[in-house]
C-alpha cells in the first residue's frame, strides 16, 4: 500500500461530488461544522491519555490536530461567509453518531483505541470525499485549492490516530479491531441519506 492509499472498503462514486456540489453553500456549512467537531474531538481525546504510560507524543499530536482543525474551520467559515452563506447554529451528523455507537464504553484502553479508530475513519472518509470534490470543481480555483489542501492535512491526521492506537495496544489487537471497524464504516456510509453533506450517501 502506498502512503497515499486509503484503507476504506466502500468507494464513493464520483457522482456523489456532483450531487453534493449542487448546493455548495450547504456543503460548506456542513463542512465547517465537521471541522469544528474535529477540533473539539482532538481536545476531548487529549484529556483521555492512557495511564500509566501514555504515548510520548500524545499531547503534541492532539494539540497539532486541534490547531489544524481550528485553522480549517476558520478557512471554511470565511469562504462560506464570503460566498453569501451563513454558519447555522444547529448541525446533525448521523454518520459520526452511528460510528460512535461502536465505541466499547467503560473498557479502558479498548475504549480509547475505538475512539482513535473512529477519528481515523472520519478523517479517511473525508479525505476520499475531498479528492472527489477537488476533481469536480475544475472551474473554481478557490474551492479546488481548498479541497486539495485539506486532503493532505486530513490524510496526515488519519495516520496520526492509527499510529497512536498502535502505541496503546499491541499492533495485532489494533489490526483486528481496525478490520472490524472498516467493515462497519463501509456498511454505515452507504446507509446515509443523500444530500449536500460531506458524509452523505449516494443516490446511485
Ligand atoms: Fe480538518
Ligand atoms: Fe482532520
Amino acid at each position: 500500500m502506498s502512503e497515499s492509499d486509503l484503507p476504506l472498503r466502500y468507494q464513493t462514486p464520483a457522482q456523489w461530488a456532483k450531487v453534493a456540489l449542487t448546493q455548495p453553500l450547504a456543503l460548506l456549512n456542513d463542512h465547517a461544522h465537521l471541522e469544528k467537531k474535529a477540533a473539539t474531538n482532538a481536545l476531548e481525546l487529549l484529556n483521555r491519555w492512557p495511564e500509566p504510560n501514555p504515548p510520548e507524543n500524545w499531547v503534541a499530536a492532539m494539540t497539532a490536530v486541534a490547531r489544524d482543525e481550528v485553522e480549517h474551520l476558520a478557512t471554511v467559515s470565511r469562504l462560506l461567509a464570503r460566498r453569501g452563506g451563513k454558519l447555522t447554529r444547529q448541525h446533525g451528523n448521523p454518520y459520526a453518531s452511528e460510528l460512535h455507537k461502536l465505541v466499547r464504553k467503560g473498557r479502558g484502553k479498548e475504549e480509547l483505541i475505538d475512539r482513535l479508530m473512529i477519528s481515523a475513519l472520519i478523517e479517511a472518509r473525508s479525505c476520499e470525499r475531498f479528492k472527489l470534490l477537488g476533481d469536480e470543481v475544475k472551474d473554481d480555483a478557490e474551492l479546488r485549492k481548498l479541497y486539495r489542501g485539506l486532503w493532505a492535512s486530513e490524510h496526515g491526521h488519519y495516520r496520526t490516530f492509527i499510529q497512536l492506537a498502535e502505541q496503546i495496544l499491541p499492533e495485532k489487537i489494533v489490526g483486528k479491531r481496525w478490520d472490524e471497524m472498516l467493515d462497519a464504516e463501509a456498511r454505515l456510509i452507504q446507509r446515509q441519506p443523500a444530500g449536500p453533506r460531506m458524509h452523505a450517501g449516494c443516490e446511485i
